[in-house]
């Protein structure tokens, strides 16, 4: 027989898992809800058209990492390797640019790249995305960036501070592209491969270089912030303001360029370290050409992706343990036919008042194998039902820890068990 294993990059999540993805999803959706996020869920793939613009051909999601298709009707399809431009696509699709602006949306679900697989990356990974679409006010940049913060601080992480840059916009962007490119000729021959080729294809992509020889070439690189429109200017300045009121720590980072194409003015990350070699926990930033990119009217938007895992890896990391989930505290053990029949009765009766019960499975069972598992589903009462409780019209009940037993009426007991779990 084969055996079958889970394709790279993916992951099960198991039963004793759960609890850490609870604990983030619901807190997520709560402090988005809070704040006036309304849940869009959009479908797991799209038209690749919707990517390839959106993101933009050159970039490496778009170019290595799509999970593209034909499906049987001929259509170029693509498994969402984020959320944004699906949810922009939606937006105008959907005629939301209608209503009441701005519309604030928020989304969780599973994303999907084809990256090199390696402790905190995956080829599937969740993603909690929210964005803010019809709105230019740096406020809006500010919430956004305000949602993941109170994310991290209920989590309990502490210490974390914004990597935070503007990259302008398509008026001011392209003089700072030009005095980049000047000063990269100048090291022509110092710089690596990648570069040359980033030069040519993607000039930013320089900034994120990590290759040794560039180092010192891009330390003295001119930066973005002193090349902004007086507009980008004033919505990074008032943007900077509104962190420090609210306290959220941030550090300018002029290196800091998104791998995704259609940013406008803000970018961010928030970084942290022991969730393996990619640290970034999120990451988002202004995109306000997007819509009209992807057919729609002017819709100038804000937004953040927050990746699961690597939350879940810092919340291991820190010992942040989520709540237990909740188990039943009843088992239904019996002996004999009737007695049986009777304890799923008395399951169907427990389950509709609400109370959680274990029935035991499995014919002819003794009762020492039943009692050994509700004890390994460490229930807090194990009703025992057998020909003399049903014939007296009373069940043994066994607290589970003292291990004392008591006689409850039968027609009592769903009352009696209520009041005590
Ligand atoms: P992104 O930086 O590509 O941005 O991804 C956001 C987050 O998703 C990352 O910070 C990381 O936590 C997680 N992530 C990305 N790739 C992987 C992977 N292979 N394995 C595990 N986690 C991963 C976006 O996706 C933008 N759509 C964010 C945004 C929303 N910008 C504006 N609105």
């Amino acid at each position: 027989m084969p055996s079958y294993q889970r394709p790279p990059g993916t992951q099960d999540i198991l039963p004793e898992d759960q609890p850490y993805w609870n604990r983030v999803r619901s807190l997520s959706k709560h402090l988005a809800e809070l704040a006036g996020f309304e849940r869009i869920d959009t479908p797991i793939f799209e038209a690749t058209e919707v990517f390839a613009r959106g993101i933009g051909q050159g970039t490496d999601v778009v170019d290595k990492e799509m999970y593209t298709f034909v499906d049987k009707g001929g259509r170029d399809l693509t498994l969402r390797p984020e959320f944004t431009a699906g949810v922009v696509r939606a937006y105008i699709e959907n005629g939301l640019h209608v209503e009441v602006k701005p519309q604030k949306l928020y989304s969780i679900g599973p994303t999907f790249r084809y990256d090199r697989p390696q402790a905190g990356r995956y080829r599937q990974f969740t993603q909690f995305n929210a964005e803010i679409l019809g709105e230019q006010d740096p406020a809006a940049d500010l919430e956004i960036m305000t949602l993941v913060w109170d994310l991290y601080a209920g989590l309990g992480f502490r210490d974390l501070e914004f990597q935070l840059n503007s990259t302008g916009c398509p008026r001011c962007r392209p003089t700072y592209v030009k005095a980049l490119k000047t000063y990269y000729e100048k090291h022509d021959g110092e710089i690596c491969e990648d570069c040359q080729r980033r030069l040519e294809r993607s000039p930013l992509r320089v900034l994120d270089c990590k290759e040794e020889q560039c180092q010192p070439i891009l330390e003295k690189a001119p930066r973005i912030i002193d090349y902004l429109c007086e507009e980008c200017a004033e919505h990074f300045s008032s943007l900077r303001e509104y962190l420090d009121l609210l306290d959220r720590r941030y550090v300018l980072n002029h290196r800091l360029v998104r791998g995704l194409d259609y940013y406008t003015k803000t970018v961010f990350e928030v970084w942290a370290s022991g969730i393996g070699a990619q640290s970034a926990l999120c990451g988002g930033g202004r995109y306000d050409g997007l819509a009209e990119l992807l057919g729609g009217p002017e819709t100038p938007g804000v937004g953040v992706a927050v990746g699961l895992e690597r939350i879940i890896i810092m919340m291991n990391e820190l010992g942040v343990k989520p709540p237990a989930p909740a188990r039943p505290d009843i088992f239904l053990a019996y002996l004999g036919r009737a007695p049986r029949k009777k304890c799923l009765e008395l399951m169907a009766e427990l389950r509709r008042a609400d109370v959680g019960v274990y029935f035991a499975m499995g014919r002819e069972r003794g009762l020492r194998s039943q009692l050994r598992e509700a004890d390994k589903r460490e229930v807090r009462y194990t009703i025992i039902l057998g020909e003399n409780e049903l014939d007296s019209g009373k069940a043994a009940v066994r607290d589970m820890k003292s291990g004392d037993q008591v006689d409850v009426d039968l027609n009592l007991l769903v009352t009696w068990l209520r009041e005590r779990v």
